[in-house]
């Protein structure tokens, strides 16, 4: 079995005056493993209904394996399925749940339905409760049955809304390593849709950043996370601080930002967002705290800022200095110390603060985009 290929167009939604989802284009190749992310109500959970066939869209198509299913019902489309609330048949006994969608589809019987239960049993490691029935299990163990039930019978195509929302780290991750080998071998194409930014950068070939029913980007992790078309995804994804400021130059390699009265630069934006900023246009800086590198006072330059280090926040072999900004002084900047730096600076000693000028991205000032 190989996965399918996917073709969102113009496919929007909405509930009387409600934009659960603006219109969105989407390409999704065969095989390939999509997260989406996005804040509570940003309208995950509608698109992928949508895809599975339990809510049908407003306007636009939906085509899977090149076939449009838009109008399709949805134990017609060859969809493995995993709900954000589980969604068990409570009559239904575990191994009952997990042997319906093989049962159903009648891909397998006696011994061979057997074996391909056992085998998903074991891997959400819930051999011993198969005789249970939902409302016997905890929130997790429901959550692992509606995994095992989702990919029993291989399919080409899995949703899964949020899967592994109820459980431990331990077993979370367990189970992504379980997911991500299961989807391999069947070459499923997936999405998955999750609150754990963390998980989907580490589980996808993309990403996707929803917000407010739109679509605002979608990209490799190593790319959303190095080049966010805009400020809520660079927020969004990964940590970041904003720097407020306002153009004071710019030519086709450099803007350059005054900051207080203190300069920083950027490299002019390319691409999609390659439009000039004007002299005087508020402006945001954008910069990862590994983007930003401290150094003694005296070490500042003409492209430095400055601040005092209020506090070290020590995480293993990592740590992260809140630096309090002289030039923007109700602003923190959080900063990435390398493990490596062998004199610490104090709390409350004054640093320069450099940055990647490479690394930092531009955006219009807050409340203007
Ligand atoms: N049946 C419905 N009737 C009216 N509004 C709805 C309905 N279903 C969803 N909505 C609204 O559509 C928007 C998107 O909801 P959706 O469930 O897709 O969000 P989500 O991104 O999955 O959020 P969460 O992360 O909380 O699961 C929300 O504003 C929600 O209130
Ligand atoms: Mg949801």
């Amino acid at each position: 079995m190989i996965g399918q290929q996917m073709t969102l167009r113009r496919v929007q939604k909405t509930y009387g005056a409600v934009w659960a989802v603006r219109e969105t284009d989407l390409e999704i190749g065969k095989g390939e493993f999509v997260s989406i992310v996005g804040p509570s109500g940003s309208g995950k959970t509608t698109l992928l209904t949508m895809i599975a066939g339990f809510e049908t869209p407003t306007a636009g198509s939906i085509m899977v394996g090149g076939q449009d299913v838009t109008m399709l019902a949805p134990n017609r489309r060859n969809i493995g399925m995993v709900f954000q609330k589980y969604a068990l048949f409570p009559h239904m006994t575990v191994r009952q749940n997990i042997e319906f969608p093989l049962r159903m589809r009648r891909l397998a019987k006696g011994r061979g339905l057997a074996e391909r239960v056992d085998a998903m049993l074991d891997l959400v490691q819930l051999g011993a409760l198969q005789h249970r029935y939902p409302h016997q299990l905890s929130g997790g163990q429901q959550q692992r049955v509606a995994v095992a039930r989702a990919l029993v019978f291989d399919p080409p195509v899995i949703l899964m809304d949020e899967p592994l929302g109820a459980l431990d780290k331990k077993l979370r991750e367990a189970m992504q390593f379980e997911i991500k080998r299961l989807q391999e071998r069947i070459g499923a194409t997936v999405i998955y849709v999750t609150h754990d930014q963390e998980e989907a950068l580490t589980m996808s070939d993309r990403v996707a950043v929803m917000h407010k029913g739109r679509l605002e980007q979608i990209g490799t992790p190593n790319n959303l996370y190095a080049n966010p078309d805009n400020a809520f995804v660079a927020d969004f994804v990964g940590s970041v601080n904003f720097i407020p400021g306002t153009v004071c130059g710019t030519d086709h390699l450099h803007v350059a930002i005054k900051v207080g009265n203190a300069l920083v630069q950027v490299r002019t934006p390319q691409g999609r967002q390659a439009y000039r900023y004007e002299e005087g246009a508020a402006v945001r800086v954008a910069a990862r705290p590994e983007h930003i590198a401290i150094a003694p006072y005296r070490d500042r330059d003409a492209l430095s800022l400055s601040g005092t280090i209020e506090t070290m926040v020590f995480a293993g072999a990592s740590r992260t200095a809140l630096v309090r900004l002289h030039e923007v002084p109700e602003l923190v900047l959080r900063a990435d110390v390398p493990s490596s730096i062998s004199s610490l600076p104090d709390r409350g000693s004054n640093v320069a603060l450099s940055f990647s000028v490479d690394a930092l991205r531009i955006f219009d000032a807050e409340g203007t985009a």
